[in-house]
């Protein structure tokens, strides 16, 4: 499996950058107020789709931009571009993420930054990788010296209950923050240490089900705002570990 990944992610690398080449020219249409899909995203969607279920009839399918075909067993789950927004704007930060979800369980992970050169894939008890290199979280261990990272889909969706008021308690708190605008991204930022700690409410599955799995086995924790442990795409944090006690009186 790790080796058809590897190839259809960065095919799927190959066609978005095809694309971004004629940013200018490129169809892009609204799904929401605040919610913008390309013909970049349709098109590696249809890609990547199409590779795997060629390699792997008998799974499923869940794509951010198709509708989703049952599987027996498995199934994928795919964003193909994690970060749109960023990729309208000719900006670096925007990933490919491919998961592989076995049996309820995510147990194939690769997130494809092509900007950044960057390919992040872990297989579930086997570790992370960043460029075939392994990779582990940070030992930051306390939260007044922590770089953390979150996101703001709550405003896409124009949620009242927004992470507005919880972004400057936790900013007060810490060293420095980031918004990268790819949540795939943003828990392999974590998984390498180059951030300890991202969370974002109301994200999809394939928003951060590569990434989170690549966290985890990077050393991260993987919990909801509560610490309940396990991936719930409405409330996503991962950390290092040793700022998660911190983490969570402030979420
Ligand atoms: C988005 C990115 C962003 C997050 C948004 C997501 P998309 O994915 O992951 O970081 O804040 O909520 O929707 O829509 O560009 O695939
Ligand atoms: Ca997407």
């Amino acid at each position: 499996m790790e080796k058809l990944i590897h190839s259809v992610i960065l095919e799927a690398g190959d066609i978005a950058l095809q694309f971004r080449s004629r940013l200018d020219a490129i169809q892009v249409t609204k799904k929401g107020a605040k919610d913008l899909v390309t013909e970049a995203d349709i098109a590696v969607e249809n890609h990547i789709r199409s590779r795997l279920t060629a390699a792997t009839p008998e799974f499923g399918f869940l794509g951010e931009e198709s509708p989703e075909t049952e599987g027996k067993t498995s199934r994928w789950i795919v964003d193909p571009i994690d970060g749109t927004h960023s990729f309208i704007h000719g900006q670096y930060f925007w990933s490919i993420s491919i998961a592989l979800e076995s049996k309820g369980e995510i147990s194939h992970g690769a997130v494809y930054a092509p900007l950044l050169h960057e390919l992040y894939m872990a297989e579930k008890g086997k570790g992370a990788t960043r460029n075939d290199q392994t990779i582990r979280v940070s030992d930051t261990i306390d939260l007044a010296s922590a770089m953390v990272g979150t996101g703001f889909a709550c405003l896409r969706a124009e949620l009242g209950d927004n992470n507005l008021e919880r972004f400057c308690r936790i900013a007060l708190r810490t060293m420095d923050q980031r918004r990268f605008g790819s949540a795939a991204l943003d828990c392999c930022l974590v998984a390498d240490g180059q951030m300890d700690a991202f969370w974002e409410q109301h994200l999809n599955l394939f928003d951060v089900a590569a990434g989170a799995l690549i966290a985890e086995e990077a050393g991260a924790t993987v919990t909801d705002f509560a610490g309940n442990p396990g991936l719930n795409p409405e409330a996503v944090l991962i950390t290092n570990g040793e700022i998660l006690s911190e983490m969570l009186e402030l979420m």
